[in-house]
């Protein structure tokens, strides 16, 4: 059980990369300066427990960055729009089983699926705002008995990387708080507590750029504080090239 969050025993903190098969382009690589002439949107994840807050937080932001007068989408994982997102709906609300495996690789697919267009639009200069990422597939599925926080980002590998990840952190009293777990899958507090440690395990990777939020803080209040880190970011990065995630 200790155990369960990692694949084997930690590797000998090497400096080398996990395939070998690092040609040093460490970006977007062939987007080229081209794709880059104008300044890039950020990409900005929100994660955190249920009912931290994000899609509250997620919609407010946009529309506050749009009111400012910036581009800015809402994005939100799983999408369900799509065939894929349409099968994870149906899994969500305990209408279809799917394998564990192969709904880990679904959720996964389902963002890799939206990667051109979100590609675009970054380059375009549109912010996009993302509720739930790759952190909430990996932190999920390695709560599960049997898997391991390795084999669950491999697939996420190289999708495009947050400038910022937004951690909506709340208590799990607070969060029951607000309403009762709804029906869907995932939503007990045992499951819960163990999303949290994985997400606390994928915050060690200093190379992502965690920032920790209150989430018990007013919607008012918290909707601020993520404004304002949100256009501090968009400053920062909007000359720097999209990274890949855990490249
Ligand atoms: N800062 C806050 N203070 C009090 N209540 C809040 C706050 N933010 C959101 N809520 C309320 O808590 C509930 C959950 O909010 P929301 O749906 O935004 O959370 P979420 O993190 O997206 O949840 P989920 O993980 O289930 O999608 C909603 O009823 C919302 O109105
Ligand atoms: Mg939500």
């Amino acid at each position: 059980m200790a155990a369960a969050i990692l694949c084997r025993p930690p590797r000998p903190a090497a400096g080398t990369r996990r395939d070998g098969a690092g040609t040093g382009t460490g970006d977007g690589g062939g987007r080229g300066a081209g794709a880059m002439a104008g300044a890039r949107g950020a990409l900005i994840a929100l994660e955190g427990v249920d009912r931290a807050g994000k899609s509250t937080q997620g919609r407010r932001l946009v529309e506050a960055l749009r009111a400012g007068g910036h581009r800015a989408d809402l994005l939100r994982f799983p999408e369900r729009t799509t065939e894929i997102g349409r099968l994870l709906g149906a899994y969500l609300a305990g209408e279809k089983d799917v394998e564990d495996h192969a709904v880990h690789l679904l959720f996964s697919a389902n963002r890799w699926e939206h990667v051109p267009s979100m590609k675009e639009k970054l380059h375009q200069g549109v912010t996009l705002v993302v509720d739930r990422y790759a952190f909430s597939g990996v932190a999920f599925t390695s709560a599960k008995e049997n898997f391991c926080v390795d084999w669950c980002k491999q697939p996420d590998i190289g999708l495009p990387k947050p400038d910022l990840i937004l951690f909506l952190q709340l208590s799990p009293e607070e969060a029951a708080a607000r309403g009762d777990f709804g029906s869907e899958r995932y939503e007990n507090s045992l499951f819960q507590e163990k999303v949290l440690k994985s997400f606390y395990h994928l915050m060690k990777d200093k190379t992502l750029n965690w920032k920790m939020i209150d989430a018990s803080k007013s919607i008012e209040d918290l909707h601020r504080e993520i404004k304002s880190i949100a256009e501090e970011t968009m400053l920062e990065v909007q000359n720097k090239p999209l990274g890949e995630l855990w490249k």
